[in-house]
């Protein structure tokens, strides 16, 4: 059928434009001309272009004034971006445990680029595909997950926020996918096994000087049903995390002059502080220093491959090296019989100008392919919006983990401040998705993002 297109309203036709050609060549009187062409002018101005003034019934259904909502439910749904939970959690946490959240190591340049990786990128997206039901559902290390993201181990959580290893074990099994317990996580491996008891809640290892107290803590995280053990192997010492040392952070905080003028204005924190269980931790005893003394005091700088063989006969269920930096040492672990790689800078929080795992996974996923290795690729560091978790898939990754993004939904509200960063990446991924032209995520490849040069 043909459409033809006709004048909506033949009075309002324009009159013929007669503004080029002088007016005494068009037959009117000298002077009278102008008058004429103003007239024919507003003559030609469609009724809808008219000004009238507005009727009480043109303004009802505009006028939508609803009652200022200030709880924090309500604060928490209008955030629409991690970096806007994140904007909440600086305004209610006191300054050493943000910082301590938020910062990274030296100068802190590791952070800046792998956020920067995921901004110098540019999707390649298809047209006319069929995205009415798209789907985020993945197998990770032999089991489902309903988002290809989960939650990275993050050391004294509780310190961020009260509800700490609670909130993220809750949301994560509420979201459908996996937790990380850490070895300085703030609740204990049992007591987040019973918090979450359909959750799949996996345990981050950091090998201990000591041997028995790394193995005991490996029965207790098979016996609490954790199913997949994560060995960090970027800490041999701590990083330099410039922001602690001048907050002079402790753990837990101490009350000094500067931490009780910043409670003046951040009483809630305090508050809930102050109320709930003193920190005790995953695996340690109550502990008081500086987290850089604390690492420095547990870790082993004398850790080798050697030590990787004893975990792999020692732990049965799936064994992943968190802290992968280059394509050699990926391929090596998976060698010595892991079962996947966490291609990770620890958030910037160790060494400095490291390399960045999000420009690493071409590599990786090339080696692990020739080597016909079926091992994971999972990704961290830098991740801020769902479109990076896509960008990280698309080049080759299997997985990703979040620290901070997670975090900041902590920091801004608790148990319902997860949920929110949860449901915001999901949003995030379901849309970029769709404008890709893509509805599963195995339809995902790396011809889907461009590298743009800095
Ligand atoms: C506050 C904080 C504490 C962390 N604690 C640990 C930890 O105890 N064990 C560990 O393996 N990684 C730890 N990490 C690193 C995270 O597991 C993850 O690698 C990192 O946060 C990823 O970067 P992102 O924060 O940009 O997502 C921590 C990160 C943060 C931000």
């Amino acid at each position: 059928m043909t459409h033809t297109i006709q004048p909506s309203n033949p009075e309002a036709t324009p009159a013929p434009d007669t503004t080029d050609v002088p007016a005494t060549a068009a037959g009117a009187a000298p002077g009278a001309s102008l008058t004429g062409a103003v007239n024919r002018a507003a003559a030609a101005i469609p009724a809808a272009l008219k000004r009238r003034v507005p009727k009480y019934s043109d303004l009802a259904p505009l006028m939508q004034f609803k009652k200022p909502e200030f709880s924090r439910a309500a604060k928490l749904q209008r955030a629409s971006t991690i970096w806007e939970l994140r904007d909440m959690a600086k305004r209610r946490t006191p300054q050493a445990p943000f910082d301590y959240t938020d910062g990274a190591a030296e100068a802190e340049i590791t952070l800046r680029r792998a956020r920067e990786a995921f901004l110098d990128i540019e999707f390649r997206p298809g047209i006319l595909r069929n995205v009415s039901s798209i789907d985020l559902g993945t197998d990770i290390l032999g089991k489902p997950s309903r988002l290809p993201v989960g939650i990275a181990p993050t050391g004294f959580t509780r310190m961020m926020q009260s509800e700490g290893e609670y909130a993220g074990s809750q949301a994560a099994e509420a979201a459908g996918i996996p937790y990380t317990l850490s070895t300085m996580g703030t609740a204990s491996i049992e007591d987040v096994a019973e918090a979450a008891p359909n959750g799949r809640n996996w345990f981050q290892l950091y090998l201990w000087t000591d041997r028995d107290r790394s193995l005991e803590l490996i029965e207790r995280a098979a016996k609490a049903g954790n199913d997949t053990l994560m060995v960090t192997v970027d800490t041999a010492v701590a990083g330099a995390r410039l922001r602690d040392v001048r907050n002079g952070m402790t753990i837990p905080p101490a009350l000094t002059i500067k931490t009780v003028l910043d409670a003046s204005y951040r009483p809630a924190w305090w508050f809930n502080f102050l109320t709930h269980e003193p920190l005790t931790f995953a695996s340690l005893s109550r502990y008081t220093g500086t987290v850089a003394d604390l690492i420095n005091s547990m870790f082993d700088p004398t850790l080798t491959f050697e030590d990787l063989d004893w975990l792999r006969e020692t732990w049965k269920g799936k064994l992943v090296v968190k802290g992968i930096q280059t394509v050699e040492d990926a391929r090596k672990v998976v060698d010595h019989g892991a079962d996947g790689v966490v291609l990770s800078n620890h958030g910037g929080r160790q060494l400095d100008r490291a390399p960045i795992p999000f420009h690493l996974l071409p590599g990786v996923k090339e080696a692990f392919t020739k080597d016909h290795s079926d091992a994971a690729i999972i990704l961290d560091t830098g991740i801020m919006s769902g479109a990076d978790i896509i960008a990280a898939l698309a080049q080759g990754a299997d997985f990703t983990l979040i620290g901070r993004a997670y975090l900041y939904g902590l920091m801004a509200g608790g148990r319902a401040g997860v949920d929110r960063a949860l449901q915001i990446l999901e949003k995030d991924m379901t849309r970029t998705m769709a404008l890709l032209g893509v509805s599963k995520l195995s339809e995902l490849t790396p011809d889907h993002v461009r590298i743009l040069g800095r």
